[in-house]
């Protein structure tokens, strides 16, 4: 699994790293506050999980953890420390809550939404339950709290094959993203019942795109993220999480790679693989990027912004996401 667990360094020894990344007038705002942020989380007891999709300076200057949506579950689950600082999405500070009743989880920037969980309510499910009795319901990560309550078993991109097939059923009810929804309809015999969420970053993507990218860069490797169109995955040469497009350039080591997902991860990778060059059309995803360092601090030193589920939302929502940590990637 891809986890980057940080043993962080300085903030110089940091610059290092993301200098080809972040302007030298950029990082002299940042360098006292990632001195702040990782003075404070020691004296508070407090981790940081980031997504892969943040900027550099939070993924390589402040995160303890770096991940995948499914290892930032897993891992919210193991930490010992009193509050978790989210620096992702709203989905993923809610599942942490769900990880942790007992603990406090803070998000940033309350704002920091996702387009495939505001597609659907746990209303929604409600109905589809309704219409398709005795149907089991996947509902991918990317989902509110109260959809997860209504949900049998949660996934994420890494998983969701192994999710759907582990019910051993002819029919699942697949939610929100239609394209992951297509992307697991042609990995498994298992009838699909999908709902028409789509994921703003990566529905923008095109075949045309990758074939020209291909064209004029002989030999390129192009690695597209799950949640892309189907015609988008079927023109890539590998589709994966976030973590297995990591894994995919650091265990294969391309001379040229493309990744089809948000702008941020190819700055990170290319952080950690400075012989692989990257060619880098990409989208931003706006709600990943409402978190910055000075949000951070703010949690740390104010306790900003803390997830509070009512305790039946989280017995119910809690099941779903320990089913999925169980059946792991
Ligand atoms: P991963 O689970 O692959 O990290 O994806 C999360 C996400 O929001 C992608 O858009
Ligand atoms: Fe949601 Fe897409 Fe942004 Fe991921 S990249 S948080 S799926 S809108």
């Amino acid at each position: 699994m891809s986890v980057q667990q940080r043993n962080l360094n300085g903030s110089s020894e940091i610059y290092k790293k993301i200098s080809k990344f972040v302007p030298v007038n950029e990082w002299k705002v940042h360098a006292p506050l990632i001195e702040k942020i990782n003075k404070l989380k020691k004296e508070k007891n407090a981790i940081i999980l980031a997504h892969n999709y943040q900027t550099p300076e939070i993924y390589h200057g402040v995160a303890d953890i770096a991940a995948d949506s499914l290892a930032l579950a897993v891992e919210a689950a193991k930490t010992s420390a009193d509050k978790i600082i989210m620096c992702g999405v709203h989905f993923m500070a809610e599942t942490a809550k769900l990880m942790n009743p007992n603990k406090k989880v803070f998000l940033p920037d309350m704002q920091a939404g996702c387009s495939l969980a505001s597609s659907i309510t746990g209303k929604d499910v409600r109905l589809l339950k309704q219409k398709y009795p005795g149907v089991p319901v996947v509902s991918y990560v990317n989902t509110s709290a109260d959809v997860k309550a209504e949900t049998d078993v949660c996934c994420t991109s890494a998983n969701a094959v192994k999710v759907v097939e582990s019910l051993n059923v002819e029919k699942v009810i697949f939610l929100p993203d239609q394209y992951l929804a297509d992307y697991v309809a042609k990995n498994t015999k298992v009838k699909i019942i999908s709902w028409k969420g789509t994921c703003i970053v990566h529905e923008q993507f095109t075949s045309k795109e990758i074939e020209d990218i291909k064209n004029q860069n002989p030999g390129i490797k192009v690695i597209a993220h799950p949640e892309c169109p189907p015609d988008v995955i079927e023109a890539s040469d590998f589709a994966g999480s976030t973590s297995g497009m990591i894994k995919y350039v650091k265990d294969n080591q391309p001379k040229k790679v493309m990744l089809v997902t948000e702008c941020s991860m190819s700055d990170n990778v290319e952080a950690d693989n400075p012989n692989v060059s990257f060619i880098k059309p990409c989208n931003l995803c706006p709600y990943m990027k409402k978190i910055d360092l000075e949000k951070i601090l703010d949690c740390l030193e104010n306790d900003t912004n803390e997830i509070i589920l009512d305790n039946k939302t989280i017995e119910a929502a809690r099941k779903s996401v320990i089913r999925m940590t169980e059946i792991g990637r």
